[in-house]
């Protein structure tokens, strides 16, 4: 539970160094545990998330050590051992559907499990193609916990109906085991940490446009340096653009154009936002960036850019109640699909607090600007990004608003409270 007073008046100063990307990091650690050697992942993330795939692959046999809060070390042959115990990933999709693709090409059987909305999210997107590659996949109604009897897999070409950066790296690193190459198509492109970072790491991938091609290879051992994570500091962009006369700056946040979407939003929504400092980091574009409080105004967000900023979607929900007309959000069905349905669920808070907003099948329409009352409990469903976007609403509530199960914030991001307070 957690009680978010408004800041009466106050507004949102200083500058904060954004903690490491959690995709990147469970790529990071997945990888280096596939790589013969030693890897050094500089500022890991804390993450539950992130720990969840840490602690799968150390039942894989391989020594990873967490050396001060942010350095890991991993030291690995190369090769996983057969676990003793289930492999049980937490809330992480991430961990689940990346390790399906790694285990499925693996000698010896494995079970994937979750908690209870792991076991609710789709897994067909990735049994139906590995299945194609000749895994051996059993799940009942296609949800965790997954069985998985090691199977010699071949490439594929396959053209996925979704833009999903799990799929794709799912299916790609099963083509890291598989005879011949394999290809992959999706509608839109979807982050590609995956292949920046096997390309980083020697494996045999090039990408065109949507399409991204893959053959058996040995990754070689490496250091990382993980980049902040953009998703986590949409959080701030949202806050510093509504609570008026804030201007902060955020350090040290990953610029990968396929997670950038939310800021080709705020500059749509006339949000003020500068980019300092642009150099690259272990194969990924990094910056700090500058944001002022503006005046916002509607828009609409749908097509390619969904894959871009899926995750923002709940704080551009909370912009969205600040911002002068009508915005649409549309074409983002699988936001229904994460960690709880995030359509019905942030639409449903933000009205409690006084948001003119409806969803749809596919998205939701705000109309803005509406005052936001607050006085009341909110709830996060458990989901990390739910429980952060309804505290920056709190942030602009006339009352203070209690959220229920704040903790949540802990899968992605446990530093978040207390950075806002050293902003506030
Ligand atoms: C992620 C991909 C996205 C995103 C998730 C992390 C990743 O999921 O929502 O938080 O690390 O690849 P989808 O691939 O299901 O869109």
């Amino acid at each position: 539970m957690r009680n978010v007073i408004p800041p009466n008046n106050k507004k949102l100063r200083g500058t904060i160094a954004i903690p490491a990307d959690k995709s990147i990091s469970h790529r990071a650690i997945m990888f280096a545990s596939l790589a013969n050697g030693k890897s050094v992942i500089n500022n890991f993330s804390n993450g539950k998330d992130p720990l969840s795939t840490v602690s799968v692959c150390k039942k894989l046999g391989v020594d990873i050590e967490l050396h001060d809060e942010k350095t890991v070390i991993v030291k690995s042959n190369g090769k996983f051992l057969a676990p003793t115990e289930i492999l049980d990933c937490g809330n992480s999709g991430t961990t689940m559907r990346m390790m399906a693709g790694i285990l499925a090409g693996q000698s010896f059987d494995s079970i994937l499990t979750g908690d209870d909305s792991l076991q609710k999210r789709p897994m067909k997107r990735i049994i139906e193609p590995l299945a194609l590659m000749g895994a051996k996949i059993t799940a009942e109604n296609y949800k965790a916990p997954l069985n998985i009897t090691g199977a010699g897999l071949h490439g594929i070409k396959y053209s996925s109906k979704i833009s999903s950066a799990q799929v794709k790296s799912c299916i790609l690193l099963a083509g890291l085991f598989a005879d011949g190459e394999t290809i992959y198509n999706e509608p839109y492109l979807s982050r590609n940490h995956t292949e920046l970072m096997l390309k980083y790491m020697n494996a045999d991938i090039t990408g065109e446009g949507t399409i991204t091609r893959i053959k058996k290879s040995v990754l070689t051992p490496c250091t990382i340096n993980v980049v902040g994570d953009i998703s986590s500091a949409a959080f701030f962009m949202a806050a510093a653009s509504i609570i008026p006369d804030s201007d902060i700056i955020l350090q040290n946040v990953g610029l990968n154009p396929t997670r950038t979407g939310i800021l080709d939003v705020l500059e749509k929504m006339g949000g003020n936002i500068e980019i300092l400092d642009k150099r690259t980091e272990s194969g990924e574009i990094v910056g700090d960036i500058r944001i002022k409080y503006s005046d916002l105004k509607a828009c609409t967000i749908c097509g390619d850019i969904i894959p871009r900023l899926i995750d923002e979607l709940p704080a551009i929900a909370v912009l969205a109640t600040q911002a002068e007309g009508t915005t649409i959000v549309k074409n983002a069905e699988d936001l229904r699909n994460k960690e709880t349905d995030r359509i019905f669920a942030i639409v449903n808070e933000l009205k409690k607090l006084g948001a003119d907003i409806i969803d749809t099948p596919d998205g939701f329409i705000v109309n803005g600007k509406a005052s936001l009352n607050g006085g009341i409990e909110v709830e996060t469903y458990h989901d990390h990004r739910l429980a952060m976007s309804l505290y920056v609403a709190g942030l602009i509530c006339k009352k203070e608003i209690l959220i229920k199960d704040f903790d949540w914030v802990d899968i992605s991001f446990p530093e978040f409270e207390e950075l806002m307070n050293n902003l506030m």
